[in-house]
């Protein structure tokens, strides 16, 4: 094909882009824009899983909004599922059962919803660990690290009103922890659970509130912090790994179009075939098997969806320690279920300036990223934290490891309570070591080649 743009036949969407152009003046931004360069790297992938993994939910809630009717209203169902028929049920169960059974392509758009939420959180967490480890939160990028803990925060809101919403046996018993918990906040806590819930438990409101909640508010959360996570990361630039071309002040990387674009669009692509994949083959929460809530009813084992484990873990391993201040009970639900999280999410949150000012003791600009051993107090905490909430969510299952290796729940919980704060404190502190005897290594080769004369001067 020649060159000369004369010659080339002007196709109808060129006069478009022209038009378009004159009135927005769209070429200056997109060329600007077009050639940014993008730090190229498998890691920086993974909060776009994320992102993906949120367009393939809103789109799939959508399609279940449209069939999903929030009430508690008793219905009788006549559907195609025998064990239920005749039964009396909620409004809202029995519309998840026509969905799962009677609407065409329900039961699949239930499942890649309920896995897009489950691999959501995954590679939220996983895209915090790689920034968290690389010290990629560091100055300017503190404020897009709470960004992003208020958006882990409002994905595990969407995941449990989400996961409430069946009214299935399983979910309605984890509306009853929320609720418990809620009732143990002193003052205030039995106030909000019933404007909450509209009255006394279960109330008549919840999957109304819930719903509400699931399909506006959260979303539109999410979806806002979202684009002010990007807005931030583009007017930042992205970080990048240390190497011989890239410094602080420069950005070595693939241009966004087309080459980070063709990147990224594939990597949708995959995402939603996998999710389609999962959603196609694996069955998840298959309510008619739970049954229709009854608040008097309950079953074991019982464990939330995997991001919830570790609260759940943290309640279930808690000793029923009940105690009162100035005539005020503390019920045994407000430290786990609410104090702990609350201080886990505050650490997390302030971590880019605990870093700083007692860690590195560092307030300088960063826009290259660390190595773990680089910073082996950051990497032995982060370890030994993360390893802490893995051997909580292992409690939440303790139910299930009690009848697994046919030993006493009790016995289970107390191994658990030990293993819980010797094994993180043990493997973070060993990550430490690990980290700092590679940095040590690494110094004293660094040493070595500088002080071994130049090959020239020996002979
Ligand atoms: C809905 C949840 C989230 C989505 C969709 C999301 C999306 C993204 C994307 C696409 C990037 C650029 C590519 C990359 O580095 O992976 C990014 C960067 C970043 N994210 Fe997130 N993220 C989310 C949650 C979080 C969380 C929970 C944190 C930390 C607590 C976080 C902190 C950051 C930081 C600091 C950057 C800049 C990284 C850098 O320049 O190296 N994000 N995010």
């Amino acid at each position: 094909m020649s060159t000369t743009d004369e010659s080339r036949r002007q196709s109808p969407l060129d006069d478009v882009a022209r038009w378009l152009d004159d009135r927005l003046r769209l070429a200056e931004g997109t060329q600007r824009y077009w050639r940014k360069a993008f730090p190229a790297h498998w890691s920086f992938l993974i909060g776009e899983v994320a992102l993906f993994s949120l367009v393939v939910l809103l789109f799939t809630g959508t399609f279940l909004a449209f069939f999903y009717v929030p009430d508690t209203r008793l219905v009788v169902y006549d559907g195609p599922y025998v064990p239920l028929q005749g039964q009396e049920i909620s409004a809202a169960f029995d519309s998840t059962l026509r969905l799962s059974f009677e609407v065409r392509g329900g039961l699949v758009m239930r499942q890649i919803h309920h896995w897009a939420a489950l691999v959501f959180v995954a590679a939220i967490t996983v895209h915090m660990l790689r920034v968290f480890f690389t010290g990629a939160f560091r100055r300017p990028r503190e404020l897009n690290w709470v960004v992003g803990v208020i958006l882990l925060l409002l994905a595990f809101g969407a995941g449990f009103t989400g996961y409430s919403l069946p009214d299935d046996l399983l979910s309605g018993t984890g509306l009853r922890i929320g609720y418990s918990v809620l009732l143990g906040i002193p003052f205030v806590g039995p106030l909000i659970g019933f404007i909450a819930l509209g009255g006394e438990y279960p109330g008549t409101d919840v999957l109304g509130r819930l719903h509400i909640l699931h399909v506006m508010l959260l979303p539109a959360g999410l979806i806002g912090l979202v684009g002010a996570h990007l807005a931030i990361l583009v007017r930042q630039k992205h970080t990048q790994k240390p190497s011989k071309k890239a410094t602080n002040t420069n950005v070595v990387g693939e241009p966004l179009f087309p080459n980070q674009t063709l990147t990224s669009l594939a990597l949708f692509a995959f995402t939603i075939a996998v999710l389609a994949m999962l959603g196609g083959l694996f069955e998840i929460n298959p309510v008619w098997l739970y049954g229709p809530y009854e608040p008097f009813q309950v079953f074991a084992p019982a464990q939330p969806d995997w991001y919830m484990g570790w609260l759940e873990g943290l309640l279930r391993l808690w000793p029923n320690w009940e105690f009162t201040i100035l005539g005020l009970t503390i019920p045994s639900t407000l430290l786990p279920g609410v104090i702990l999280p609350g201080l886990i999410f505050t650490v997390v949150g302030a971590w880019p300036w605990i870093d700083a000012r007692w860690i590195t003791k560092d307030h300088e600009e960063h826009h290259l990223l660390q190595r773990p051993r680089d910073v082996p107090v950051r990497t032995g905490i982060g370890v030994g934290g993360f390893v802490f909430l893995l051997s909580i969510f292992i409690a939440g299952g303790n139910d299930v490891l009690a009848s697994n290796t046919a030993t006493g729940l009790q016995t289970i919980s107390a191994i658990l309570r030990v293993g819980t704060i010797v094994v993180p404190l043990l493997i973070g502190w060993i990550a430490y070591r690990i980290a700092k005897g590679l940095k040590e290594n690494e110094a004293a080769a660094a040493r070595a080649t500088r002080s071994e004369p130049a090959s020239g001067a020996q002979q």
